[in-house]
């Protein structure tokens, strides 16, 4: 069997810069998880002592505190600093842009909508920014119904389909004044996007390895079972059912943006060693 990866996989921009930054601030810790991958943040807990704290009120005066790469919200960020506490902010800086987008256009009277999942942090995040409230939807639906200003400004996750975001895009403009879209989708996905997209045309079996809570792996995994109904989504070598490739002449592999060569490696390892 033929085992080739996609043209883009893996780790983005923004969650390289993360890394680099926890592993230059030994005995620190990430308020959240730096990244969505429960692997490599216990890698960095054990070669660079950085720990994790899930509530931001523990932290005291002359801590080190790092923000995690999807960002936090505005009044937490406002308590660390108040509360003496040393921050160092590894929010990419595409998540730091919709961030400012939201502020700004608030505060300039535009209705603020955002296409997103509520319930991720990154969007808890860049919606408290928005000074003056903001509508998160995740389908055109939701926004059925809702009154607007005549000045709209639309930003979207990063990590969203670039086709749905157009939806709603394409809903809001025809029935408003003004709609300003900003493109904060960010490249390193529409990169493994596509890229998942090309190779799950060609292979019969597809493996996308990422964390089962990141958003972006899982965006890949359903882009790649449309094309590829033998798809599975993987954390790791240890979740491979060799009977998945029986008979398979074409294996392809992708990556969520937050997961390690390291892992990515064993993944091929474990899969060339038992297939033959
Ligand atoms: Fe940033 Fe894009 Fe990665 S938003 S964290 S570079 S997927």
């Amino acid at each position: 069997m033929k085992i080739e990866l996609a043209e883009n996989y893996g780790f983005c921009f923004g969650v390289k810069r993360a890394i680099k930054i926890a592993e230059d601030n030994k005995n620190s810790s990430t308020y959240g998880p730096l990244i969505h991958n429960s692997k490599e943040i216990n890698r960095l807990e054990k070669d660079f002592k950085v720990g994790l704290t899930e509530d931001y009120k523990t932290f005291k005066a002359g801590d080190k505190a790092i923000v995690r790469t999807h960002g936090i919200q505005k009044n937490e960020l406002e308590d660390l600093k108040k509360d003496g506490i040393d921050v160092i902010d590894a929010t990419c800086p595409y998540v730091t842009k919709p961030q400012q987008i939201c502020q700004e256009m608030s505060e300039n009277g535009y209705d603020v909508v955002i296409f997103g999942d509520e319930a991720h942090p990154e969007i808890k995040g860049v919606k408290s920014y928005a000074t003056y409230g903001a509508r998160v939807v995740t389908t055109v639906f939701e926004l059925e119904g809702m009154k607007f200003k005549d000045k709209i400004a639309l930003v979207a996750q990063t990590t969203r389909k670039v086709e749905e975001y157009m939806e709603i895009a394409n809903y809001l403009i025809p029935r408003h004044k003004e709609v300003r879209v900003f493109n904060t989708i960010c490249n390193a996905t529409f990169e493994n996007q596509e890229a998942v997209k090309q190779i799950s045309k060609k292979a019969d079996v597809m493996i996308v390895i990422g964390g089962k809570n990141s958003s972006n792996t899982k965006q890949l995994f359903s882009i790649s079972h449309d094309n590829c109904p033998d798809s599975y989504h993987i954390e790791d070598e240890k979740d491979i059912d060799y009977s998945w490739f029986k008979n398979k002449n074409f294996c392809g592999i992708s990556a969520g943006a937050s997961t390690p060569d390291w892992i990515i490696q064993n993944v091929v390892n474990f899969i060339e060693n038992g297939v033959k």
